[in-house]
């Protein structure tokens, strides 16, 4: 059995109470490991992750030693103890000097880095003479890398999926800038799928001839849903490029890059192994690299630079997208990471967030107040089809009112249960799921330089209600879901 996050230690408790406790902990634990059979029927394949629940105690035993009910992996993964060790231990060995340079240690660090990129080529499966891997600090400035740098122009387009990060959301100021137009498609509901008839009228429409962006998520950082990859050749073949953010579906998927090519991919490495943060990369079709320009160049960027001649060379490698000094001493951490990740195998953290995910959502859509009312609204898919480990919610009181969410993180947080409540950084899918319309947001943003924050939400009428969401990674486990499903059940019959 999984070890029980919210084991009481000996000792903590008056022992007069003790005895009764105990009984209430074992009738608990008989709960739990009952559930957990009947889990283990439903999805067999769970089976086949088990080595996950040794490493849970071995290598993130910190989460139940601190009784802590993690779900927030779509916030940031994990690390494991031994790769903090092995990074460690390089960097106490090592003598790594700055990259820019061509001394001794700067070769060193140099190397390092060049494994990295190896690594990382080799982990997304990407042909090293189709792909480059260009190192940021995480996926919102690989994005940002290609915002600033795409050959956005009057009769291109930017093509967006309404479910998407802000950071790509973010891109449509370079493009409206440089005269492009932008387009958002819509999403159906209630699983927040994208409308796939009106996105190919999309790709269909656009002027042939003109540089065309259409970015999507792999996996949908707000409803879980995983967007078909087969959109990326189909656009391709209308002549769009494609971004492919795959912030989210790389923590706890594969994603082949031998098998699908789109033009850009932005990464965090925080989220799928959990350290080193501050490092994450943008993979690059070469091709599509070639259609870049970037808009300054900086220290690391060039290989020639003139004052007197008014004029620079850029470095033609991936170091011509690399601004200023990177976060050098982690390149070598991004390597055993990378490693961790393989010696576990992401198909295995894939079926078991799988496993997981499902459970949990069968487990909530069971939830009802004892009037009948449903405890739980969920945003997105209500099953395992087309869907990854990020489930969102909002809890109902036994009127039908809404509770709102910081409230519920709130007493989620004195349970030790970390989920995430607020607009997930995905204003188009959140305003899908709760039915926020145009004309509800449009007038709130008039004369917004003279609002204040707060003036700002008044004109809002409270329509910025946000949602909690629960994400599951490699560390998680049947505790994990089973002691969020006792949380939520305490709101059966809530009146507040
Ligand atoms: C789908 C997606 N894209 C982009 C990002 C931005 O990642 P970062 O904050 O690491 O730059 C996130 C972060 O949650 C995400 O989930």
């Amino acid at each position: 059995m999984a070890p029980i996050p919210w084991k009481r230690e000996k000792g903590e408790e008056s022992p007069a109470l003790s005895k009764s406790m105990d009984q209430n902990l074992q009738l608990e634990l008989r709960h739990m490991e009952t559930a957990f059979e009947t889990f283990r029927r439903t999805c067999p394949a769970y089976d086949a992750t088990r080595k996950l629940d040794e490493l849970r105690s071995t290598e993130y035993g910190r989460l139940d030693r601190d009784k802590q009910v993690y779900l927030d992996y779509t916030g940031a993964g994990l690390y494991a103890e031994s790769q903090l060790k092995q990074h460690m231990e390089l960097l106490s060995k090592e003598v790594l000097g700055n990259p820019h340079s061509k001394n001794l240690t700067s070769i060193r660090a140099i190397q390092y880095a060049e494994r990295a990129r190896k690594k990382v080529l080799q982990y997304f499966n990407a042909d090293p003479d189709e792909y480059m891997v260009v190192f940021t600090n995480n996926a919102s400035s690989a994005l940002k890398l290609v915002g600033e740098s795409y050959l956005f122009e009057m009769g291109g387009v930017f093509l967006l999926t309404s479910d998407n990060h802000n950071s790509v959301n973010g891109i449509r100021e370079f493009a409206q800038a440089k005269g492009a137009s932008v387009r958002y498609t819509g999403l159906r509901l209630p699983e927040l799928y994208a409308d796939e008839t009106e996105l190919r009228e999309a790709l269909d429409a656009a002027c042939p001839g003109a540089h065309k962006l259409f970015a999507y998520p792999a996996q949908s950082n707000f409803s879980g849903v995983r967007h078909p990859l087969e959109w990326i050749g189909e656009a391709q073949d209308r002549g769009w490029d494609v971004l492919l953010d795959a912030a989210s579906l790389a923590a706890s998927s594969p994603l082949d890059l031998s098998r699908w090519h789109p033009d850009f991919v932005p990464i965090s490495f925080y989220k799928i192994f959990g350290y080193p943060t501050g490092i994450g990369c943008l993979l690059v079709r070469r091709k599509a690299a070639a259609k870049l320009r970037r808009p300054w160049y900086g220290g690391g960027t060039i290989v020639f630079s003139s004052v007197s001649a008014f004029d620079h060379y850029l470095n033609p490698g991936p170091a011509g997208f690399e601004d200023g000094t990177a976060d050098f001493l982690s390149y070598p951490a991004v390597e055993f990471g990378l490693d961790w990740i393989g010696s576990i195998g992401i198909d295995t953290i894939q079926t078991r967030v799988a496993c997981l995910t499902g459970w949990l959502i069968d487990q909530l859509l069971l939830l009802y107040h004892r009037n009948g009312k449903p405890l739980v609204r969920l945003y997105g898919p209500q099953n395992m089809d087309r869907r990854g480990g990020t489930v969102q919610m909002n809890f109902f009181n036994a009127s039908g009112a809404m509770i709102d969410c910081y409230t519920m993180e709130k007493l989620a947080n004195q349970e030790r249960i970390s989920l995430r409540a607020g607009d997930h950084c995905n204003p188009g899918a959140r305003e899908a799921a709760m039915g926020i319309r145009r004309e509800d947001l449009v007038p709130c943003f008039s004369d917004k330089e003279h609002k204040t924050y707060e003036q700002f939400l008044n004109g809002l009428e409270g329509k910025m209600t946000g949602t909690l969401r629960a994400s599951l990674g490699l560390a998680s486990n049947f505790a994990d879901v089973y002691r969020f499903i006792q949380f939520a059940k305490t709101f059966i019959d809530y009146r507040a």
